[in-house]
């Protein structure tokens, strides 16, 4: 079995778990798009909207508010499933889910958009980041955007159990090439016995040569000290979804966040 696989069958076994949370969340008002990510991501209004590694589709749900049309990607069935009926649930019509793999998408999805939307623990579960530059130029319209807010790789070296004591030690080589195997997909919940999710370390050049060799121009590139869960050991606000250890005022990055047009139209 090939790391993919592995990794579709780790996050199929907490969809159901994931549609249970998420559907909670958003009848709680929780803020899903945190406030730099409403800020940045601005007026949607008239726009279609592909939202990469959706999971069961609770950004989606927030992104069709925003747009005209949003359509979510996942690689895993049951995440499909679940996105679905969470979008039933809530009664909201103007969105629609495929089962893809990213590095396969623009083999397979001819459709363009206004904006290609990525979030919160994706890029890491992708081997090959070319690969992912040429499907997200492949999906933009012309004058489309791609926005991206995600964890920062400096953040990603750290041993979070450290952290949460206030020692910074590496764990992760940010040169590292070979995929982290885990036993879990880094929640609290229980996970089957021989479990392995694969988790590739991106580096800032990788981020950045991936989507200018594909064509597309880096607007900005922002980081934050915020991260988008409590690693253990952090303050936060729960409806916003931002959270940070009371020591890093000005310490080190936790998430970033990009925006990308075309340039090579
Ligand atoms: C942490 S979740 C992303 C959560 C997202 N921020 C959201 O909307 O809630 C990562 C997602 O990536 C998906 N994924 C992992 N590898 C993938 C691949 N190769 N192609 C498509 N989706 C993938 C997983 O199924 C999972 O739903």
């Amino acid at each position: 079995m090939k790391e993919i696989d592995f990794n579709n069958q780790a996050w199929g076994q907490i969809a159901e778990r994931q549609y249970v949370w998420f559907r909670q969340a958003l009848l709680d008002g929780v803020h899903l798009l945190n406030p730099y990510i409403q800020d940045e991501l601005g007026n949607l209004s008239g726009k279609s909207i592909i939202h990469l590694q959706c999971n069961v589709g609770a950004d989606t749900i927030v992104l069709a508010k925003m747009g005209k049309h949003a359509i979510g990607v996942d690689l895993v069935p049951g995440n499909i499933f679940y996105a679905k009926k969470l979008s039933d649930d809530l009664g909201v019509t103007n969105i629609d889910f495929i089962e893809a793999d990213i590095m396969k998408l623009a083999e397979k999805h001819h459709e363009k958009y206004d904006v290609v939307f990525v979030s919160e623990g994706a890029v890491g579960w992708l081997p090959d980041l070319k690969k992912w530059g040429t499907a997200i130029r492949h999906l933009l319209k012309d004058d489309g955007f791609l926005y991206v807010f995600d964890t920062h790789p400096f953040f990603l070296m750290f041993d979070t159990d450290k952290l949460a004591n206030g020692i910074m030690d590496i764990q992760f080589p940010y040169f590292g090439k070979d995929p982290d195997v885990d036993c879990s997909l880094g929640y609290t919940y229980e996970m089957e016995k021989n479990t392995k999710a694969y988790f590739w370390m991106y580096k800032i050049s990788d981020l950045i040569n991936s989507l200018t060799s594909a064509g597309l121009h880096i607007e900005y590139f922002n980081e934050f000290r915020e991260l988008f869960f409590n690693a253990g050991g952090m303050s936060g606000h729960d409806k916003e979804m931002l959270f940070n250890y009371d020591f890093n005022n000005d310490k080190f990055p936790s998430t970033f966040s990009l925006k990308a047009t075309v340039y090579n139209k």
